[in-house]
């Protein structure tokens, strides 16, 4: 951690100093003859923007980026990676794509605050000829899913990420799966809560869609008793989930978090209204961040969907370094879930 921290220290210097290790300082003769290898090095200068550093599942997302980046470099190749924080704010974010553009960005990898601004912003980046890697929310076409024409008609434009649908139906199945299939009660029906995130993020819509479809295909009825949004924050979660166990009470059977984040804060709401998981109730996530893979270990949560971010990242990066090498790339990445339960 604290060599991450003084590399990453190291970098911001570099930059702020407006130099790379192309133009090392040779204080003494033995540098020198680093100094002139490094100065054969060629660095590439990457522009990551993400929607906001506040949020669980992309600060894991990003540091990957940055590590695996720095794993990336030889004496002949460095990158100078340069991580902005949108902070939800689409306005901040297209002013951050524009100050990229002006830096000369190499290559840019984008995760969209809004996936309605994607055209516009996908338009300038190609414009100034500079390849970009979509990361995380997905634009949908048209026609949905890998139909999107910015996409599919530039060829230095492409996208990273999990198909949103299949971690809506692990968590549906994690609940079809247990020996009462969620029906504490045995009132016939799964009566549930669902919390989601940012609506306009199509992992909400999928999560929410595919969780209960997953239920109803395994031939279990449902109830739906609330349905909020708490726009992926835990502290969201915590209300949301809060108040529908004060309304609702022991009706609550499930409680279904579009991630953990939210899920680690309606644990919390569980636990201060004398619930139980396991025994009275249940709570599924999507992520597996590491605290909530030891809950579902403890039982404390019924289980999670790992979300893989060291293989998203680890992909986004490797497309990146393609298209700054010139090679063709596909148009999507896929990189699958994985279902998280008690063993
Ligand atoms: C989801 C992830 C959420 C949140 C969101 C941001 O894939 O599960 O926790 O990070 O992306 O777009």
């Amino acid at each position: 951690m604290k060599l991450k921290s003084l590399l990453a220290a190291g970098l911001t210097l570099a930059m702020l100093a407006g130099c790379s290790s192309s133009t090392p300082a040779a204080d003494d003769g033995a540098k020198e003859d680093e100094g002139s290898a490094a100065a054969e090095a060629k660095t590439y200068n990457v522009g990551v923007a993400i929607y906001q550093f506040n949020d669980n599942f992309m600060t894991l997302y990003r540091n990957e980026i940055e590590s695996y980046f720095a794993s990336k470099e030889t004496d002949e190749v460095k990158y100078n990676v340069t991580i902005v924080d949108g902070k939800n704010d689409m306005a901040e974010q297209s002013n951050q794509i524009d100050s990229f553009i002006t830096q000369g960005m190499d290559v840019i990898i984008l995760n969209l605050v809004q996936t309605s601004s994607a055209d516009s912003i996908i338009d300038k980046v190609v414009g100034a000829g500079i390849p970009l890697v979509l990361i995380n929310r997905e634009p949908l076409g048209d026609n949905g899913d890998e139909s999107y024409t910015r996409i599919l008609d530039n060829p230095t434009v492409c996208y990273v990420g999990a198909d949103a649908r299949q971690s809506g139906t692990y968590q549906g199945e994690i609940i079809a799966e247990l020996a009462d299939h969620g029906d504490i009660n045995g009132d016939g029906k799964v009566s549930y809560v669902m919390i989601e995130g940012d609506p306009e993020n199509v992992d909400a819509q999928y999560r929410t869609e595919y969780s209960i479809k997953a239920l109803e295909d395994a031939g279990i009825e449902v109830e739906c008793l609330d349905d909020q949004v708490g726009n992926w924050d835990q502290t969201k979660g915590q209300e949301i989930a809060a108040n529908a166990l004060t309304q609702y009470g022991d009706a609550v059977e499930v409680i279904f978090c579009n991630n953990d984040a939210m899920a680690l804060g309606a644990a919390a709401s569980i636990t201060a209204a004398n619930r139980t998981v396991g025994e009275d109730i249940y709570l599924v996530g999507v992520d597996a961040l590491d605290e909530c893979v030891e809950m579902v270990n403890k039982g404390t949560m019924t289980g999670t969907v790992l979300n893989d971010a060291k293989g998203q990242a680890d992909t986004a990066v490797d497309v990146a370094i393609d298209l700054l090498n010139g090679k063709s790339i596909q148009n999507y990445y896929w990189v699958d879930y994985v279902k998280v339960v008690k063993e």
